[in-house]
């Protein structure tokens, strides 16, 4: 297949993603782009010589429709994503991890030294094993109903070589209390805006990982009405969706944590609401 330089192959790709409504054609052709060849964005743009040619011509091709036509998220395609310190794999498995769950890492960073925590519903295993590599003191283990969901958290542990235990468990349920701090990102969209979703979203990120009934709550409402039956923990964690902190923040107090909390991410939306005793 002939050859053509980079710059020429990124300018057909933007059009493309751009004409499909994609929000960031420059960035997601780049991302494809650099990921096909093997080189960095930078590289892309500052190497004028750099030639998209023989297998990679198919290869970005095959990429750029499977972003513009199927509108499948990037970070499925390249097969891996950043967050925090970390290079995760992510797949159809997991939902893709967010930059604002990043503060939900964030707030547990101040756990106190040598503490067990776990992190429910562990997806990619994003949030444990980010919190383990930042602070190696806490034990973490992640949990996830989704057997597929956490074989792919394991291997990401086994690849970084962070040490993370996994359980399978539908929310707390058979999990021991023997955790003092219990984080969640846990699936809070209202069937409702089932519509209003991305579809990129809706079209590949597993419903399990996203719904959770009529008004969104429904996992956490089951989940804090778990915590309040345990002694153990005296901290719980959780990332809602925007204008859900103040419900979330009440049924953390009817579970028995007095002291509540919610921080905002950098949009400015209550995205974490933390509850101690
Ligand atoms: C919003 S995703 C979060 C994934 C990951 N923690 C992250 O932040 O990127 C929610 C996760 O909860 C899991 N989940 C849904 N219902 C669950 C349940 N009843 N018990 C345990 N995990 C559940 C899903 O499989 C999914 O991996």
């Amino acid at each position: 297949m002939r050859g053509t330089s980079a710059r020429d192959a990124l300018d057909g790709a933007i059009t493309a993603i751009a004409a499909a409504g994609c929000e960031t054609p420059r960035l997601d052709a780049e991302l494809l782009l650099a990921d096909v060849l093997g080189v960095s964005r930078e590289r892309l743009i500052v190497d004028r010589d750099l030639v998209v040619e023989g297998l990679a011509v198919r290869a970005f091709q095959n990429a750029v429709r499977r972003r513009s036509v199927e509108r499948e998220p990037v970070a499925y395609i390249v097969g891996h994503r950043g967050f925090r310190r970390l290079d995760l794999a992510v797949d159809p498995r997991v939902l893709i991890p967010r930059p604002e769950t990043e503060l939900l890492v964030e707030v547990a960073l101040s756990l106190p030294r040598g503490v067990h925590v776990l992190d429910v519903g562990t997806g990619s295993g994003a949030v444990a094993l980010a919190l383990k590599d930042e602070r190696p003191d806490l034990l973490l283990a992640g949990s996830d109903i989704s057997e597929d969901a956490l074989a792919l958290a394991r291997a990401n542990g086994e690849r970084l070589g962070v040490e993370v235990e996994w359980l399978r468990a539908d929310l707390l349920s058979g999990v021991p209390d023997e955790f003092d701090a219990i984080l969640s990102n846990p699936p809070y969209v209202a069937e409702s805006a089932r519509s209003s979703l991305a579809p990129e979203i809706l079209r590949h990120e597993p419903p399990q990982a996203l719904f959770s009934g009529p008004d969104g709550l429904v996992a956490i409402r089951a989940l804090l009405a778990q915590v309040a039956t345990r002694g153990r923990a005296a901290t719980v964690a959780l990332e809602v969706g925007a204008g859900q902190a103040p419900a979330v923040g009440e049924l953390m107090r009817v579970a028995g944590f007095p002291a509540v909390r919610a921080e905002r991410d950098l949009a400015g939306i209550e995205r974490v609401v933390v509850g101690e005793r």
